[in-house]
């Protein structure tokens, strides 16, 4: 089979994120088999499959099954079999792993989380995206087909979210789109192979994988195939393939004691720099910090070793391009290694130490609005969406490990966690911040950031199976491959 004619049949939001404007999510118990299948059949119209960047005004519909989902749909116990030994963090689910394998403890313990992501009882995610008056007209619609068909229900309160603009100060191009804490997002694209053009794919190849890292049933990166399911007769390996595991987090962030920390650590360089700390000098420099906690600068330019504090590079116009750590930025005197983009996707230094790179496809959106004098007190945050083929190896790897260890590569101090998503506890904790690189001065002692705090707090986090649409239509129509059959006990 071609690769284009397979990726008709997986789900859209599996294989790009939506550019449309807005989200909603909803969690569904099934309180009956029934129930849940009459569900499914009523959705699947609605779904929306195979990669398409043409008709803006439609929504686009994704859906999600948990491992209860499968269960109280009736899945047959060797096919959930198959998920506990092959996905077994999927068959747990997040709640008993959030405390050792996501970093949620204390006020982001799984035990605070939203009703929406209770253990048992969240069986399936539905997700829309489109224009605000056109998603409100099917979030209706799904609030009918919910109301009107016994045995299913909404679980929790739904999540609305929706793409920020630029904030004040920057330019306002078209389908840019940023995220709290005053960043630009939606810069790095990882891509599946057979997805994109040629021409494209060949500008881009540093961001393409196998399909194995996104889909079941298909090579990953380094040639194997856990889901290739060889001794399974041909309905049971269809079922699985080209479905897609995706964690759903819902993240509040704390903005108020992000940009109060900005503006310790700003007086804390100014100081040592000789500098004032007036206003005119103040932002540049918050941006700088802002550079070094995630790797990018607020427009998403990438930090060389060149910066000055105080200085921000030229805006470009066109997309900013990914940063090459291992020709530009070697050291890490541009892009710390504790900075969240290279804890989330190392390179360079960090590869040559066995790190092998294990990507992560984006589909979230922030929540509430801009932070600013009217808005400080209002929820806001991220409903992550993230999407791979193996949620313990890729998701939890990045958060329990990468996001939450001492930061690869490294050659000097510094223990701080992931600044931005970190589930900071020690405040004597630190990030240290190399001076940049300059021919007409030597280098001198790094800059030492400390204290930090939690600038996140988890509000849930759901694993779900995106199935391709011939298994959604095995599991309506209930064409399962019968259990006696020899292979369903190896
Ligand atoms: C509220 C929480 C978060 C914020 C504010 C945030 C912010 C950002 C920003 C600004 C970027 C750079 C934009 C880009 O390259 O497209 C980025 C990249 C990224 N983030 Fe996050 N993020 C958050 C949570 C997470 C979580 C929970 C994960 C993983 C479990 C994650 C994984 C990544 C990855 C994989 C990249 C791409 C890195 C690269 O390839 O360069 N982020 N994030």
């Amino acid at each position: 089979m071609s690769a284009a004619s397979y990726l008709g049949d997986v789900q859209q939001l599996v294989l790009q994120a939506s550019w449309r404007r807005a989200v909603h999510h909803r969690v569904l118990r099934f309180h009956s088999r029934e129930g849940g299948i009459r569900c499914l059949g009523q959705l699947l119209g609605q779904l929306t499959f195979g990669p398409d960047r043409q008709a803006c005004d439609k929504v686009d519909c994704a859906l999600g099954l948990s491992f209860r989902g499968l269960e109280a749909l009736e899945v047959p116990p060797a096919y959930l079999g198959l998920f506990r030994r092959l996905a077994p963090a999927f068959a747990a689910g997040a709640v008993p792993r959030a405390a050792a394998r996501l970093g949620d403890t204390g006020p982001s313990a799984a035990t605070r989380w939203e009703p929406a992501f209770a253990h048992r009882d969240a069986h399936a995610l539905v997700t829309m995206h489109g224009k605000p008056e056109v998603l409100a007209q099917a979030v209706a619609a799904l609030d009918r087909l919910i109301a009107s068909t016994s045995g299913v229900e909404s679980q929790g309160k739904s999540m609305a979210g929706m793409h920020l603009r630029a904030p004040p100060g920057h330019v306002d191009r078209q389908n840019e789109h940023w995220v709290h804490f005053g960043y630009r997002d939606g810069l790095s694209r990882p891509c599946i192979e057979g997805l994109l053009s040629d021409d494209v794919a060949a500008a881009r190849a540093h961001e393409i994988h196998e399909p194995g890292e996104l889909l079941l049933g298909e090579a990953r990166d380094l040639g194997d195939n856990p889901w290739a399911l060889p001794s399974a007769p041909q309905e049971v390996r269809a079922f699985f393939r080209h479905g897609s595991f995706a964690a759903m987090r819902c993240i509040a962030q704390d903005e108020r004691s992000f940009r109060r920390a900005l503006a310790r650590w700003a007086d804390h360089i100014a100081n040592d720099a000789g500098r004032p700390t007036d206003a005119a000098w103040r932002e540049p420099l918050e941006d700088f910090i802002r550079a070094k906690l995630c790797g990018r600068w607020p427009d998403g330019q990438p930090v060389t070793p060149e910066h000055l504090p105080g200085e921000r590079p030229p805006v470009s116009a066109t997309r900013p391009p990914m940063p090459d750590f291992a020709t530009q930025d070697p050291d890490g005197h541009g892009c710390p290694f504790g900075a969240h983009i290279r804890r989330m996707n190392p390179q360079g230094h960090e590869v040559a130490l066995s790190v092998r790179p294990r990507p992560l496809f984006r589909r979230g959106m922030p929540y509430g609005p801009w932070y600013d004098a009217g808005t400080e007190d209002a929820p806001r945050g991220l409903l992550g969406l993230f999407f791979c083929s193996d949620i313990e190896d890729q998701f939890e790897h990045l958060l329990g490990e990468w996001a939450d260890r001492m930061p690869m590569g490294f050659t000097g101090a510094g223990d701080a966690k992931d600044p931005l998503i970190g589930a900071h506890e020690d405040p004597r904790a630190t990030l240290v911040v190399p001076r940049p690189k300059l021919a007409s001065t030597p280098p001198g002692a790094p800059w030492t950031l400390h204290r930090f705090e939690p600038f996140v707090r988890t509000l849930g986090t759901l694993y779900a199976f995106y199935p391709s649409r011939p298994a959604l239509e095995t599991i309506i129509n209930r064409t399962w491959r019968r259990e006696e059959e020899p292979w369903l006990v190896r």
